[in-house]
């Protein structure tokens, strides 16, 4: 799948870098003409889809190369939560952080970001925009155990052997493209840990993560 998906995004992804820049050079000749200049903001927007979709999929076929740090798991959080909470899917929704103070982990940062971003998307959608997402955060050994928990309808049980499958979303076409979850799996496998999904006992779903703990080298005394 991931040579596949590489194979693809590349195919793709050539020809769209050359429709985008032929298309910023017609919006720029458009300028006298509204409607013409609407319909190509139109194919703008669509091309944006598609470029995202292409993206996704090279981080599914990319052997990750990871440049592993000690990162500050509810410093990751909170940013990823600032950098989203203007938008639409979070305007009711309250994020808990009942995480371990000063807990770190052996991560990737900006990997660990996209992990974090995708699955607190996940969980505003699925409680559409209104609710509680708690993430916890904790040490056991030298492991980290993450979960993001939220208060929506939960993941069904009939399909939740497929939600980490690429291209697999219940979602409305423009909303999802199922390439969330894929990604995420494939980003912190990478990392050395693991990612898994089922429902916390109160109904919404409940995703956990664990990640290699991260240790500060004390400077010499
Ligand atoms: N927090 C959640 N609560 C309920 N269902 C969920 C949750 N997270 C994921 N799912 C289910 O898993 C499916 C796959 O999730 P995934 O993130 O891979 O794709 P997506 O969100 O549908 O699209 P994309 O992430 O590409 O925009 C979702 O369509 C949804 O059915
Ligand atoms: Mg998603």
């Amino acid at each position: 799948v991931g040579r596949l998906a590489a194979g693809v995004a590349h195919e793709v992804g050539n020809p769209l870098s050359g429709i985008m820049g032929y298309l910023s050079l017609a919006r720029s000749e458009a300028k006298q003409n509204p409607k013409l200049l609407d319909y190509l903001g139109r194919i703008d927007a669509e091309l944006l889809r598609i470029d995202g979709i292409v993206k996704s999929l090279l981080d599914l076929g990319r052997p990750a190369k990871m440049q592993p740090s000690v990162v500050d798991i509810a410093r990751t959080v909170e940013s990823c939560h600032l950098l989203l909470s203007k938008g639409k899917d979070f305007e009711g929704v309250e994020l808990s952080l009942l995480i371990e103070p000063g807990l770190l982990v052996s991560a990737d940062a900006s990997a660990l970001s996209q992990v974090f971003i995708n699955l607190l998307l996940n969980a505003a959608q699925a409680m559409e925009a209104k609710g509680r997402i708690t993430v916890r955060g904790t040490k056991e050994g030298s492991w980290a155990q993450i979960e993001v928990q939220d208060t929506g309808p939960g993941i069904p049980s009939e399909i939740l052997p497929r939600i980490f499958d690429p291209f697999f979303t219940t979602k409305s076409a423009g909303r999802g493209t199922g390439l969330g979850l894929a990604v995420c799996q494939h980003l912190v496998a990478a990392m050395g840990g693991q990612l898994s999904a089922g429902n916390a006992e109160g109904g919404g779903a409940l995703i956990s993560m664990k990640l290699p703990a991260g240790y500060v080298t004390n400077p010499r005394p």
